[in-house]
């Protein structure tokens, strides 16, 4: 006889899933000591442009410790990590759905529901509830992280009223990866299970392998997309960055920037306009390639653009996008509606003085321009 557990979200009228297990689910035998991961914030208001190198930050050997949280609200948390080996315990975010993006390394995500393999460009979209670990085939990791408190989803406007994704969508239910290779571990022991709750780690000693499933159907499950299997969309004129939303959460987007042709017109000015997201922060992590509208960005830097003051391009960025017919540029951006606080591991990253790098000296504009 099998074990049924109903996984359900949002008082279960939202996704669920049904799983069968050998044991049931519930088997602790034990409570160890908990500790508080709740990020220490920095600055709780600003209205500054600010950047952070993160590829500065030091690998650590074990998973939830190599990761850093450096924006948040009450919607979201921003962490960037650089986890250096695979660990034995097993990891739930009973809070937070994650979007983990792979940006250097490659593994395999191992879940209840069966592993998705995973490399460079891929987002994993884990959600709240679901036991997971991480097997690394590198040493050299780098993710972007995502903590949602609520579901991360794919947009609403690009599907239909059945759900399905229509043609004009960026990418299509073939390019997403489901969980393969269920393996049923049928095991007694003792399996250190980490709990994320409220900020709070509890570590949880489960009696069998929290693995045992021997098969689920339903809505709740981890799955994998790749940023390189998204088809931008481009136009004779300027399109809007909502043209690159990608996943979406309650009070923020995620978008993607992948190489695409400029916009084609005779006269277009490839470099965007200088903007104002009036009620949003918008945050960008760069990937790869060279990110056309900033000077001196690195892989993996973050730039916090609040809301509330414009940015746009920097000195020169306008006149050398002139003629350009195509971008290599990846990153990923996050719009958050609500401000973001900074926290203090944020500030150890930080670019000196980055809000005066729109500073304009007209003879290097010259300069450059002619580049
Ligand atoms: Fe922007």
């Amino acid at each position: 006889m099998f074990q049924e557990e109903l996984v359900g979200t949002q008082g279960f009228a939202g996704n669920s899933s049904l799983v069968y297990h050998l044991y049931p689910p519930t088997i602790v035998t034990r409570i160890e000591s908990s500790v508080s991961l709740e990020p220490k914030i920095a600055v709780k208001k600003g209205l500054k442009a600010r950047s952070f190198k993160t590829f500065n930050i030091e690998g650590h050997p074990d998973y939830l410790k190599s990761r850093k949280t450096l924006l948040v609200n009450n919607d979201l948390y921003i962490s960037i990590a650089a986890p250096q080996k695979s660990v034995n315990y097993f990891y739930k975010n009973a809070d937070a759905d994650e979007m983990i993006f792979i940006h250097k390394g490659s593994g395999k995500l191992k879940t209840i529901y069966g592993n998705i393999p995973f490399e460079y460009g891929d987002y994993l979209v884990i959600p709240r509830g679901t036991i997971y670990q991480i097997e690394f085939n590198e040493t050299d990791n780098k993710h972007l992280v995502i903590e949602s408190f609520s579901a991360i989803s794919l947009p609403r406007k690009y599907r239909n009223d059945y759900g399905q994704l229509q043609e004009h969508s960026p990418f299509c239910e073939r390019d997403i990866k489901i969980p393969t290779e269920l393996k049923t571990h049928d095991e007694h022991g003792e399996f250190d299970v980490m709990i994320k709750k409220q900020g709070i780690l509890y570590h949880y000693v489960y009696g069998t392998h929290p693995f045992d499933a021997v098969g689920w159907d339903g809505y709740q499950y981890p799955y994998a997309f790749s940023i390189h299997n998204f088809e931008p969309i481009t136009g004779r004129l300027h399109m809007p960055p909502p043209i690159h939303q990608t996943f979406e959460g309650n009070n923020f987007v995620v978008c993607s920037f992948v190489p695409r042709m400029y916009d084609y017109h005779p006269q277009a000015i490839p470099a965007p306009y200088h903007h104002s997201n009036i009620d949003s922060d918008e945050i960008l992590y760069y990937v790869d390639g060279d990110f056309m509208s900033r000077n001196n960005i690195e892989k993996g830097q973050i730039t916090l653009h609040p809301g509330g003051i414009p940015h746009g391009p920097h000195p020169g960025a306008i006149e050398r996008s002139i003629g350009k017919k195509e971008t290599n540029e990846i990153a990923v951006m996050i719009d958050p509606f609500k401000p973001l606080m900074v926290t203090e591991e944020a500030l150890k990253l930080e670019v000196k003085d980055y809000y005066k790098s729109w500073i304009t000296q007209p003879e290097k504009i010259l300069e450059n321009g002619s580049r």
